[in-house]
């Protein structure tokens, strides 16, 4: 365990975080859901959830693996012996495949679409229509869309094969940045457009009335999903700091930019979309069909697309390192492997169960199972598997374990580890015995709650 590899410094280990969290999730889900929810008014609900569920479940997660310095499998066997609780790490890795397998479809496109940027195409779009006939017929060719899939797996693979220092945080410490400079340059742009304010008042507007109970329940979901819980990859991140790494002040951290980050998103792409007329869409709609020639029409046009599919691919990439790494380090914990073999094995698996999901847009695209009265190809059901059934149960069980069963008591002692010296807010605040009462109160009782009614709504059955 000695040789066990660490990052080499926290801000590493917060850009990587961070860069787990930033992802798909944040540019093309995050400000559509925020502006046909009710603007400020779901903003504000969502903060709340990240503060209340969010931040305390992330805090555990880091934990567990700062603690156990495991892989969620052997995390919750370091803690708990060879118990049921292994099969709560056993559900983290069967989760990493799952959202792989279509988040990497996604990756793919946003590889060829950075292509498709360089190359001019979206110029001669003249409509959302036209560039929706492009994508719909690019992914009608399997060889494309596999082929992107093997571009950009390749790409995470050989990250994560070059290990935790020399890949996944130098490339996080290089690819971070960059993001968030093109993520600025596209949000003054489109702040600098006519009609922006019609995109910010979409967005920033609040409008109460679309607040129910059901707008909370979509806020945490989405908490969950942003910040990357319930499957144990800031788990297996944090098994990579020591001790010495304050868990409190990096959460905090790492909640803030995945928040800003999403905002900036919202900023930048609904300038472009209300300034166009357009109505904005969500997922692959907004993103791949009504973005494309929307940017490539504006004055400096080719180098906004060519920047925003950029963008795509670093926020989607180092998402997807996290994801892979879970079962990484599972193979190279559990089973002794060496990372490269560890990687090997790992990644071939994955690569090909991601294949069904490539040639859902074609071959495969009548092979289709009835969810909620919906068709779901196996790309659909993979998202749906992953986002609405095993992240909500993961986190449900990363709450009870922590509340009850390791115990408020234990989390919070080691939380304060690694802590001592300093004065951070969350310390401080954690050092009182009041404000451990309040911890214990979210994380034995809200977290499990919510996440458990998040669970039956996404189901159906309220
Ligand atoms: N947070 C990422 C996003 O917003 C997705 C992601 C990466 C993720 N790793 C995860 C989601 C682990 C759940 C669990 O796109």
């Amino acid at each position: 365990m000695s040789n066990r590899e660490q990052w080499s410094s926290k801000t590493g280990f917060i850009l990587a975080a961070a860069g787990s969290a930033v992802g798909l999730g944040n540019i093309w889900k995050f400000p559509y859901i925020a502006g046909e929810n009710g603007g400020a008014a779901f903003l504000f609900i969502y903060l709340i959830c990240i503060l209340m569920i969010g931040l305390p479940i992330l805090n555990v997660e880091i934990l567990l693996g700062r603690t156990t310095q495991k892989n969620p499998v052997g995390a919750f066997k370091a803690l708990h012996g060879d118990s049921h609780w292994k099969y709560v790490g056993g559900l983290g890795v069967l989760a990493s495949f799952t959202i792989l397998s279509f988040y990497s479809i996604v990756g793919g496109w946003s590889v060829a679409y950075t292509f498709e940027a360089l190359r001019g195409t979206f110029h001669s779009f003249e409509t959302p229509q036209v560039a929706a006939e492009f994508f719909n017929l690019k992914n009608s060719n399997p060889a494309w869309v596999v082929g992107y899939h093997t571009i950009f797996f390749a790409m995470i693979v050989v990250i994560i094969l070059s290990g935790i220092k020399a890949g996944i945080e130098k490339a996080s410490k290089f690819l971070m940045p960059v993001l968030f400079i093109i993520l600025m340059v596209l949000v003054f742009q489109g702040l600098m457009l006519p009609d922006s304010d019609k995109g910010m008042s979409f967005l920033f507007n609040p409008d109460w009335s679309k607040i129910n109970a059901k707008t909370f329940l979509l806020a945490l979901g989405h908490a969950f999903f942003t910040l990357s819980l319930g499957m144990g990859a800031m788990m297996t991140y944090g098994s990579y700091l020591s001790d010495k790494d304050d868990v409190v002040n990096a959460s905090y951290l790492v909640a803030f930019l995945d928040t800003l980050i999403a905002i900036l998103a919202g900023v930048a792409i609904f300038t472009v979309v209300f300034s166009s007329g357009y109505d904005p869409t969500a997922g692959p709609g907004l993103v791949f069909h009504v973005l494309p020639p929307l940017l490539a029409q504006l004055p400096g046009g080719y180098i906004f697309a060519l920047l925003f599919f950029l963008l795509l691919t670093i926020a989607a990439v180092t998402s997807a390192i996290s994801i892979l790494e879970v079962s990484v380090a599972y193979l190279v914990d559990e089973m002794r492997y060496s990372r490269k073999k560890a990687t090997l094995i790992m990644g071939a698996l994955v690569y090909f169960a991601a294949i069904p999901c490539a040639l859902s847009f074609n071959v495969l695209q009548d092979v289709t199972i009835l969810v909620q009265g919906k068709a779901f190809t196996f790309f659909d059901t993979a998202d749906y598997l992953a986002s609405n059934i095993l992240l909500p149960l993961g986190g449900f069980f990363i709450a009870i374990f922590a509340g009850y069963v390791w115990g408020v008591d234990e989390v919070v002692k080691n939380l304060l580890k690694g802590n001592s010296e300093s004065v951070y807010f969350g310390n401080t605040i954690l050092e009182s015995s009041s404000s451990k009462k309040v911890f214990g109160l979210l994380i034995r009782y809200l977290s499990p709650i919510l996440i458990f009614l998040v669970f039956l709504y996404q189901f159906g059955w309220i």
